[in-house]
Order: C-alpha cells, then sequence, then structure tokens
C-alpha cells in the first residue's frame, strides 16, 4: 500500500521517496486518511486512485514548502545584475518554479525594484504544483517563518503590516506577481508557458530521482528564451551542468546559461541528486565574501548598469586563505564537482582543516552518490564549526535518507536552536 502511493506520488509530481524519507510519506498517508475519516489505508488507496481531488490533496500534504524571502540573496542580485546587461526585451519574463507560498516570486519583484526597473519593465510568473501553497502565496500574509536572518530592512520598503506580527507585500509588489498551478513535469503545462529570461527553480530538483531530474532539466531547457538564465538551490549546482548548461559566472550564485554551440555537456555516470535542506540553513557567508548590496526602491527609475564581477584572479591583494575558499566555492556553484574537490582538498593541504573547505568537499560528494564521504565531511565540518548551519542540514537529511529519525532530529533541533538565536 505504500509502496502504491510512493509509485502515485513519483508518477504524478516526480517525488523520489528516497530522497524526503519514507517517513514524510508515512506521515502525508495518516493526514489525509484523518481528514477523510477512512481508517483502513487500503479503502484508501481505492479511493485516492479514482479521486483527482484526493490525488491533489494528498500531494498538498507530501510537499516540501519550506521558502523565506531573500532566500540565498545573492541570487536575486545576481538576477538584477543579468536583467541589466543581458536582456533587451520589455517587459522581462520572470519565472519562479516552484513558487511555492509565494516568498520567491514576491522576492524577485522587490529585487527588480532595488535594482531600479520600474512596474512596466517585468513580469514575474510563478508557478507550483501545490493548490495549497497558490492559495496561501494569492492572500500573501507572511508571519516570521518568511522573514529569516538578520538583515530584514527589505520588510520595511516592501511590506505593509496587518498586524498580529503579520505582513502583506505592497500592491506595487503584489501586481508584478501572476500565480497558477502548474507541474513541471508536464510538457503540454511547461509548453503553454511559454519562454522567459529568467527561471528560478530551486530546492526542487533535489527531490526528484536521476531520471526525473533529467526530464525536469530539458523542460527547463524548453522555459528558457535563448539568452535565459537559469538559477538552481545551492545542492543542485551539479546537474545543469550536465544538461547543457554552462555556469553564468556570477560569483556566489548558482546561475546558468545554456552552452553556446559546440560545447558539448557531459551527462554524469554517477547520481547527482544531493540531499534536500529540508530544515533551511542560515547563510554563513566565506570570509572576504561580499554581501549583495542593494539599492534602495526607486520604483520606476533605472538604475546605472554594474559590470558582472568575476572571480578574484591576483590574489595577492587579498587574503589568500579567503580567496581560496571562494575559488572552492565558486567551482562548486558553477557545478564544476572535479575542480571543486581538488580546489578543497588542496586548501586543506595547505591551510589545515576548514570547516568550509570540508562543507563542500561533502557537498561534491554528495553529488556524486558518496553518501559516506560526505557524511565524514559534513561531520568535520561540524566539528570544526559547530554552528555550520548548511553542514547540520545537509547531514540531518543524509541521516534521515538513511533511516536514522533520531540522529537528524537532533540535527534540526540543534540547527532551529541557532537560527532563533541569530533571529531567523
Ligand atoms: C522547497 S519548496 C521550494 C520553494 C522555492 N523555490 C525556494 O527555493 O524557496 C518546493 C516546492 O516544490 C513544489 N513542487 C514539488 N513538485 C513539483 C512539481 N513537479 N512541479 C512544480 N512544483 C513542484 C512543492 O509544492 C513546493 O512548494
Amino acid at each position: 500500500m505504500l509502496g502504491d502511493i510512493e509509485r502515485l506520488l513519483k508518477d504524478e509530481i516526480g517525488l523520489d521517496s528516497e530522497s524526503v524519507g519514507l517517513s514524510v510519506i508515512r506521515h502525508a498517508l495518516r493526514e489525509r486518511m484523518l481528514a477523510t475519516g477512512i481508517a483502513d489505508a487500503q479503502r484508501y488507496w481505492t479511493m485516492v486512485s479514482t479521486s483527482r481531488a484526493e490525488v491533489q490533496q494528498l500531494i498538498d500534504a507530501v510537499i516540501v514548502p519550506e521558502t523565506w524571502f531573500f532566500r540565498d540573496r545573492e541570487a536575486f542580485a545576481g538576477m538584477a545584475r543579468y536583467a541589466r546587461t543581458d536582456i533587451k526585451r520589455r517587459p522581462i519574463r520572470l519565472l519562479s518554479l516552484p513558487c511555492s507560498t509565494g516568498e520567491e516570486a514576491y522576492t524577485m519583484a522587490m529585487a527588480m525594484f532595488d535594482a531600479g526597473f520600474g512596474p512596466e519593465d517585468f513580469v514575474v510568473e510563478a508557478r507550483d504544483v501545490s493548490l495549497r501553497n497558490l492559495e496561501l502565496a494569492e492572500i500573501a500574509v507572511y508571519g516570521r517563518n518568511s522573514f529569516r536572518g538578520k538583515d530584514l530592512a527589505f520588510r520595511d520598503r516592501y511590506f505593509e503590516v496587518v498586524g498580529g506580527g503579520e505582513y502583506r507585500p505592497i500592491a506595487a509588489v503584489r501586481d508584478r506577481v501572476h500565480f497558477k498551478r502548474a507541474n513541471l513535469l508536464d510538457v503540454p503545462e511547461v509548453t503553454r508557458l511559454g519562454s522567459h529570461d529568467i527561471v528560478f527553480c530551486r530546492n526542487l530538483l533535489i527531490y526528484f530521482d536521476r531520471e526525473t531530474q533529467d526530464r525536469a532539466l530539458d523542460r527547463l531547457q524548453q522555459l528558457l528564451a535563448p539568452n535565459g538564465m537559469l538559477l538552481v538551490g545551492p545542492a543542485e549546482s551539479a546537474l545543469p551542468v550536465a544538461h547543457g548548461f554552462v555556469s553564468a559566472h556570477l560569483p556566489m550564485v548558482f546561475a546558468f546559461v545554456r552552452a553556446p554551440k559546440g560545447v558539448k555537456s557531459v551527462r554524469p555516470r554517477a547520481p547527482t541528486s544531493i540531499a534536500p535542506a529540508k530544515v533551511s540553513p542560515p547563510k554563513i557567508p566565506l570570509p572576504g565574501a561580499r554581501p549583495a548590496v542593494l539599492a534602495r526602491p526607486v520604483i520606476g527609475q533605472t538604475a546605472t548598469p554594474r559590470p558582472r564581477s568575476l572571480p578574484p584572479k591576483d590574489a595577492s591583494s587579498v587574503d589568500l586563505q579567503a580567496a581560496s575558499l571562494k575559488a572552492i566555492q565558486h567551482a562548486a556553484n558553477g557545478g564544476r564537482l572535479v575542480e571543486a574537490r581538488e580546489a578543497a582538498l588542496e586548501h586543506i593541504r595547505q591551510y589545515g582543516p576548514s570547516a568550509d573547505a570540508h562543507y563542500h568537499l561533502g557537498l561534491v560528494q554528495d553529488a556524486e552518490g558518496n553518501r559516506a564521504g560526505a557524511i565524514q565531511n559534513y561531520r568535520k565540518a561540524i566539528y570544526l564549526a559547530p554552528e555550520h548551519g548548511e553542514a547540520l542540514a545537509h547531514l540531518a537529511l543524509l541521516l534521515q535518507r538513511q533511516g536514522d529519525d533520531a540522529g537528524a532530529k537532533a540535527l534540526n533541533s540543534r540547527l532551529g536552536r541557532i537560527m532563533n538565536r541569530s533571529g531567523s
């Protein structure tokens, strides 16, 4: 029975039970049986296999909606920079798929305003397979969980208070974003969506197995205009390069453009899915990394174009160690796994153990399907920096995948405490 539900979810939305852990599917099943008043699992299966409405409810119960405003902040600065320098058409077409409860899509609009674009310059399409999430996105009332990290200045600029500690994006932001249901794996639905200049597809591919990732990447190719840019999540950065994309060379942004003709993409032999960050880690900036600086919002006024920055070439003027860490991160962001591994190993050889080097080594091994190696490196990172949120979140997920629910829970609680303390 549980196997039937697993198969159904895989067929419907591509969910790989191994990546979320069977306990998540069991929990969703229990939730739906309770809601429908059906106590017998076999009877529930009979019901769900004949009711589209119940399939949707089951999807809504199983998906991971985790998201927040300005998640991986650099991505939005990178988007605005690319829009400014590389996209000529107006309005610029932006897509957030999956958009979950809307935070990412609204953030895209805020970042475009921050960069000096006017309301007529862009439009944000937002899609998700969960109707429940889309309803919340349209209501657009957000509490504490949607505002994480310390820099919340954007909230004063773009939100109105609705009371009870909740906020709503102002109309100028809401008006730029259009929500609708879509399944990334549904070819006719994706075809109807048309082409976009910038596509955010973050923290979804991690829930797919290899074959489904291949299909999803084909759909993403289809969704992009010829000079469009694709942004994926940190744990997904190895995937686009294996599917006809090359790095867009935006530092600290997991961004890709289509490979120029003649540049061959290499489909990896090893599995490339990495553990999903179910519990969201606070972003731990690397030493020397420059935070994205957003301009004050002047809605409708054009900002001065800024040149695309490149990774540091001359290390003599900067701290060598920080530059070496940046190089590791840059290679990992670009999905260049071998280069990232070599750079991390060289860093450790030269400067001794480092939490960030071990974390990136873990990410690479995770991407290559070397679970044991990844666990070892995440553990080393946490040993060296007990509050390394990303290493904690990734390790928690790997433990959960291995069935070590208690270990995963302990790490998640630790992560929760760190995030609370940091005001997330
Ligand atoms: C973890 S959220 C990511 C939200 C946002 N992109 C971010 O990174 O913060 C994952 C979302 O993927 C959606 N989803 C799952 N399978 C999908 C599919 N096949 N097509 C479209 N959306 C899907 C879920 O409903 C959920 O809202």
